[in-house]
């Protein structure tokens, strides 16, 4: 184990504060904890219509007119306990060389309003959002009648907090890919971006390699005829048009960045799923694309919840899954670290 968790004594008690290091110390970066993590994502989003929780955005203006500051708090509420998770990200802070967003999270006891731990979020948030886009997209490959080592999937943004994640969850699946197409822009230090995402592929936990095949791609247009794309790409305005055309005609689509997405694009998928239906007002090129098909009454196409899909509900060819973070899951997670590190 390492350091004890340190307390600030505030005037209602002595509250344990719980570092990134800290949580590290549950959440190792292995296929072995996503393995924990994806079927408690599982267990909450497919009992997502019973449970609360909401999300509340602003967007303030900093010195620099292109860069306005996202600051976002979400409140998510699982079993006894109440997690309210709040960041600031500033997509300047990648120019920096700092990190994009910086996540903190208050753990209440529901029944006594008690603060149980206050938490570094950071990687609560990668795991989470890493878990919910594998557990989606799980999901949608069994509802498409594929199983395990039955599909490709590629990862774009692969060397992102995130993206990096979205490989051991996909490894950690009951119904994993084949393969795993690795994309990135950058080929910082090294003479290739395949170079590069090769080096990276290496440092990963040695289980994926067994569980599944990892391909770094020099273009991100070589990963986009996978099955399965999973986007972790982080941009300040949207993707180059046409950058996605070379999306195959049958797709699953996990949108996690959010803003990426070709916007004339997402209208042409025929099923828009989203890990819960109560967050869709929240802005994506899923809502958008709704919104304007919505207005065509074009209603050819379907709408559903991820737990519709664990239910069964069958999926068309092409289908986007949005990941809006449902704050459940937060809940249930740092729950489960903060049992794991003794202290409720
Ligand atoms: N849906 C949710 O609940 C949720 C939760 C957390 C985060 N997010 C979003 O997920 C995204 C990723 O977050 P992160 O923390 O992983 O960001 P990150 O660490 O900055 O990673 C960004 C990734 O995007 C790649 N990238 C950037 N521009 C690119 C381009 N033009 N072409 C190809 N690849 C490009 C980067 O590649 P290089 O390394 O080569 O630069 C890197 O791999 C962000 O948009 C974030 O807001 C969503």
């Amino acid at each position: 184990m390492g350091p004890e968790v340190r307390k600030v004594r505030l005037s209602m008690g002595e509250v344990p504060v719980v570092s990134d290091s800290q949580v590290a110390e549950v959440l190792s970066s292995t296929v072995e904890t996503f393995r924990w993590v994806n079927s408690l994502t599982r267990e909450v989003l497919s009992r997502v219509g019973e449970l609360v929780f909401d999300k509340l955005s602003i967007y303030v203006p900093t010195s620099d007119p292109d860069y306005p500051t996202k600051v976002r708090t979400m409140a998510g509420a699982w079993g006894r306990y109440t997690c309210v998770r709040s960041f600031a990200a500033n997509e300047r802070n990648r120019a920096k060389g700092r990190r994009l967003s910086t996540n903190l999270c208050a753990v209440f006891d529901s029944e006594t309003t008690e603060l149980v731990a206050v938490m570094e979020g950071n990687l609560i948030s990668d795991f989470r959002t890493a878990s919910i886009a594998a557990v989606g997209v799980e999901a949608c490959v069994t509802a498409w009648g594929r199983s395990g080592g039955d599909y490709e999937a590629s990862v774009l943004g692969s060397t992102g907090a995130v993206g990096r994640r979205v490989i051991l969850a996909l490894s950690a699946l009951r119904a994993r890919p084949r393969r795993v197409l690795l994309a990135a822009k950058s080929r910082g230090r090294f003479n290739t971006v395949r170079e590069r995402l090769a080096q990276m592929a290496s440092e990963l936990d040695p289980e994926v390699g067994e569980a599944l095949e990892l391909v770094p791609c020099e273009t991100l247009d070589e990963a986009l005829s996978a099955d399965v794309v999973v986007d972790c790409i982080s941009l300040p305005g949207k993707m180059p048009a046409g950058l996605v055309r070379e999306l195959g005609e049958e797709v699953i689509y996990a949108d996690v960045g959010k803003h990426s997405l070709d916007l004339n694009l997402a209208s042409k998928f025929d099923t828009y799923v989203f890990d819960s239906l109560d967050l869709r007002k929240m802005p994506s090129p899923a809502t958008f694309a709704l919104k304007i098909r919505t207005m065509l009454t074009d209603r050819r196409f379907r709408v559903l919840e991820l737990a519709d899909v664990v239910r069964g509900e069958r999926v068309g060819r092409r289908v986007l899954y949005t990941v809006l973070g449902v704050p459940a899951v937060d809940a249930a997670l740092t729950q489960a670290i903060l049992e794991r590190l003794g202290l409720i």
